[in-house]
């Protein structure tokens, strides 16, 4: 099966062809344009400036992807219908619904967090051996997930195919929030979390103990607005002199959100005894959270496979689209193309 997938729902325009057999996935194009110079006069994301900008790339995207204009050889057009932002979600939500009407092929409608979970199963494009595993048998169910990005973190736990429960959340910032907060702060350009974690290498992740939000209570939420505030306390105080006091603020913010990351998620592997976790999204291309991950789950539970996308993945794109609407379509989850709506609230659980 040849799957079109489309992702538009914020800033970054993405077109994927992906195959599968079930098991192994081949990608044949995989191809984001990011649109973060427009936005970054702003200080953030402009939902009509977004909406612009995918209409003027998402053509030019499905041409050098090399889809063909009678739809010959697809299968299925997979597309983000949210969450995300409404004036940019219906860009690809439009484009998609037009090529499935036009070609009569099914329409399936992903959700944008579920691709993230899915970009686990993508193959290494950097790995030759890659494409030979069966990628799509690496989730073992249940499934503990952590999708930590600029919009999202949240604990779910999978028990199959698109079976999810949701365990925690954050109440206030997303991880990746919090760290495009700081960066705002300590003078480092939009996207934060790269920023940081490069000073954060040359930093004493110990030079200052910042709060742990939430670190004890019994429920799996997560809160990062409080440790924003509280660096800009320390800030008023503590300005920084030189390169060595940003290097500590920014490696003792970067060692506060693992803590909370690691911590948290440990703990819900304890209670819930998934047989696998993952940590997907655009802040799981921090080397220091995987890291944790990787060394606290290897101490305390060697046996749970422990799984993060290919750092190609990690961020939005529309081969983990694809990839999860993949799934869908082996359960028949498709819509009519001229009722499917962009759903700014969509939700997984
Ligand atoms: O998944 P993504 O591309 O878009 C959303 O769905 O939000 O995630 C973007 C977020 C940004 O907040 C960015 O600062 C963060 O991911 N990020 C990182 C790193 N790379 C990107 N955060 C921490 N460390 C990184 N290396
Ligand atoms: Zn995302």
């Amino acid at each position: 099966m040849r799957i079109l997938a489309l992702e538009t729902s914020c800033d970054e325009t993405s077109v994927a062809i992906l195959e599968t057999d079930g098991r192994f996935f081949t990608l044949h194009a995989n191809l984001t344009a990011s649109q973060i110079k427009d936005h970054a006069p702003y200080g953030g994301v402009v939902p009509e400036v977004a909406a612009r900008r995918h209409v003027d790339v998402v053509y030019p995207l499905l041409e050098a992807a090399g889809v063909p204009h009678d739809g010959e050889g697809i299968d299925a057009v997979a597309v983000t219908a949210g969450p995300g932002l409404v004036p940019a979600l219906r860009i690809g939500v439009e484009v998609a619904k037009i090529l499935a009407h036009v070609w009569r092929k099914p329409l399936i409608p992903v959700n944008h967090v579920e691709g993230h979970l899915y970009s686990v199963c993508l193959p290494d494009p950097k790995d030759p051996e890659a494409v030979r595993q069966p990628t799509g048998d690496r989730l073992l169910f249940p499934a503990l997930c952590l999708p930590v990005s600029g919009k999202h973190t949240e604990l779910i736990l999978m028990r199959g195919h698109g079976d999810y429960e949701l365990i925690g959340m954050t109440r206030d910032d997303a991880a990746g929030e919090a760290f495009d907060k700081v960066a705002h702060l300590v003078g480092l350009p939009y996207p934060g979390g790269p920023a940081i974690s490069a000073e954060a290498k040359k930093g004493n992740g110990a030079a200052i103990l910042f709060p742990r939000p939430m670190l004890d209570s019994k429920d799996f939420d997560f809160s990062f607005s409080g440790l924003k505030t509280a660096v800009a306390v320390h800030l008023k105080s503590h300005p920084i002199r030189n390169a060595s006091d940003l290097a500590d603020v920014c490696a003792s913010f970067q060692e506060a959100v693992v803590d909370v990351l690691a911590t948290k998620t440990l703990r819900a592997v304890e209670a819930l005894r998934p047989r696998t976790v993952l940590l997907t999204g655009g802040v799981s291309a921090n080397a220091r959270l995987r890291e944790e991950f990787a060394s606290r789950l290897r101490e305390r539970h060697p046996d749970v496979p422990f799984l993060c996308p290919a750092l190609a993945f990690t961020g939005d794109n529309a081969a983990m689209i694809a990839a999860a609407g993949f799934f869908r379509a082996q359960r028949q989850e498709f819509v009519d193309p001229l009722t499917l709506e962009a759903d700014p609230n969509m939700r997984l659980a």
